[in-house]
């Protein structure tokens, strides 16, 4: 986040506190998630019979409405216009976003030996006096990401939960770990999170 910030990709954060708190800004949560892809994996390739890891010629962007008793039906970009959950000016600022942020990251999962195969954020209005910004408000972790290693394709995501207990915590660190971000003392070294204002 503090990165995407850097290269001028609006985002909630406000400030890192610990290892597991951040101060974000309050902001009007947009009911649209924003998929980038860039390798067939998960739903599209169920959706359409394509092997798993078929690179894809340029990057797709795909829109789900979060509906209610969790809902994600797939959208167009007319299902969202027409009923009133994005305007078609934050929807273009979205899919830009989205597609700077799978840029970004791309590169930065290749620096570590993992592939960004496909990634889900989700955006918000920030209002300052009466001027709006949409901004990225959303975590971005193996939670939300699809990440391969190069070499072995090893899935390093939530894919992993189908393949036996324990073996999502290991991954989620060894992503942590290339990244150089896991705690000094071991992922233990977590102090629990403290209700502030
Ligand atoms: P999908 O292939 O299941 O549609 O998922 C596409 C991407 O979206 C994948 O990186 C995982 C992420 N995702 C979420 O972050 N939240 C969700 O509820 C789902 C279904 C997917």
């Amino acid at each position: 986040m503090t990165r995407l910030n850097e290269i001028g990709v609006p985002t909630h954060l406000v400030r890192r506190l610990n290892m597991r708190e951040q101060l974000v800004r309050e902001v009007e949560i947009i009911p649209i998630q924003v998929v980038v892809r860039n390798v067939v994996a998960g739903s599209l390739a169920t959706r359409f019979g394509i092997a798993e890891g078929t690179a894809l010629p340029r990057s797709i962007v795909e829109f789900y409405y979060k509906g209610e008793g969790g809902q994600r039906p797939m959208v167009s970009e007319e299902h969202i216009t027409a009923f009133g959950w994005a305007a078609p000016e934050d929807l273009d600022e979205m899919m830009n976003l989205a597609l700077r942020v799978n840029d970004f990251l791309g590169g930065l999962f290749l620096g570590i030996g993992l592939k960004l195969v496909d990634f889900k954020v989700e955006f918000g209005r920030l209002w300052e006096n009466d001027y709006m910004r949409i901004v990225l408000a959303d975590e971005i972790s193996p939670d939300n990401c699809r990440l391969w290693d190069i070499k072995t394709n090893e899935r390093f995501d939530r894919d992993r939960l189908n393949r036996g207990p324990g073996r999502i915590e290991e991954a989620y660190q060894e992503v942590a770990r290339r990244l150089g971000i896991l705690p000094e003392g071991g992922p233990r070294d977590l102090k629990g999170p403290k209700a502030m204002q």
